[in-house]
């Protein structure tokens, strides 16, 4: 049985993706940020498929709660998986409406849309290696039309909630991109899923009222989290895994041009300075 991690497997996007999984035959480890959180999405799982599921509580904007959980599935994955992890779901995230910072003094958004996922990722590379592994990260169409913001990456001095959200998604792309080139040769495989709009509570979720307002009436739009879903499911599933970087619907998509090898690199390298 493959195993998968999904971080962000309470809700929304991240609890469609665990069912996904579930039901194409997977073992699943999600995380969530709360113990609360994960009892209720494991009452939202089909009884039959319980077994093969197992949640775990931790606030990955936290870095010293990412190596608490990595290291504690790394064991498991010893244990239980012959240490080897199949796929990583990079997909926790936050909407933030005012500068607000980690434990460590990074901007929220960034450290849990961008650095939880590096650092998880780069804690988990041996045993995605052993498994010939696939990444995947839950980016956006917003990463579009703008570049890091280099001089300022967490907007310390002039704070912009919705560029850090995009920026964040940018990071995602930038992240998988330098993956993609550091694990050449190893048969690990990064990928980001756009999963376009989806009725989520993301918006409202410890965001200021206007926002939540604004997102309230927006996802009324969007479609049902087991649309994306099926991206996920097929990204980690296809043999030989597909070429391409950016996923939307099972399909490859355009994206920014700001997505370059030189920006992967320098942010790559900015960001292992950043983790402990
Ligand atoms: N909804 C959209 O239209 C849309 C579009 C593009 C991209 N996305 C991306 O999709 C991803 C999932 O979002 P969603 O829309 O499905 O929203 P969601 O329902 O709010 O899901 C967010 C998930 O992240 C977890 N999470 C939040 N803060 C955390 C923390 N500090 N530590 C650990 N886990 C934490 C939540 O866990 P708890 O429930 O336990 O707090 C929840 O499982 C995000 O990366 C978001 O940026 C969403």
């Amino acid at each position: 049985m493959k195993t998968v991690v999904i971080t962000g497997a309470t809700s929304g996007i991240g609890l469609a993706v665990a069912r996904a999984m579930l039901a194409a035959g997977w073992h699943v480890i999600g995380i969530g940020s709360q113990p609360v959180s994960c009892t209720m999405a494991l009452e939202k799982i089909d009884p039959g498929l319980r077994q093969n599921i197992r949640f775990l509580a931790g606030d990955l904007m936290q870095q010293r709660e990412v190596i608490r959980l990595a290291k504690l599935i790394c064991l498991h994955l010893d244990e239980n998986c012959d240490g080897r992890l199949d796929a990583l779901i990079n997909n926790a995230g936050c909407v933030r409406s005012w500068y607000a910072t980690s434990e460590e003094g990074y901007e929220q958004q960034f450290a849990l849309n961008h650095l939880a996922g590096f650092l998880l990722t780069k804690m988990f590379l041996p045993q995605l290696i052993k498994a010939h592994g696939r990444i995947l990260f839950t980016g956006s169409g917003s990463h579009r039309g703008l570049d890091i913001n280099w001089p300022d990456m967490m907007f310390k001095n002039h704070y912009r909630p919705l560029r850090a959200y995009k920026q964040s998604k940018l990071c995602n792309m930038l992240t998988a991109l330098e993956l993609n080139h550091r694990l050449t040769g190893t048969g690990v495989r990064a990928y980001v899923v756009d999963p376009g709009l989806v009725r989520t509570d993301i918006g409202n979720k410890k965001t200021g009222g206007l926002v939540s307002l604004v997102w309230t009436l927006r996802k009324r739009q969007g479609q049902h989290p087991d649309k994306p879903a099926q991206t996920y499911a097929w990204l980690c599933s296809q043999n030989p895994a597909p070429d391409g970087l950016y996923f939307y619907n099972c399909q490859k998509r355009a994206y920014s041009r700001y997505v370059t090898d030189e920006s992967a690199r320098r942010l790559f390298k900015l960001s292992e300075g950043l983790i402990l």
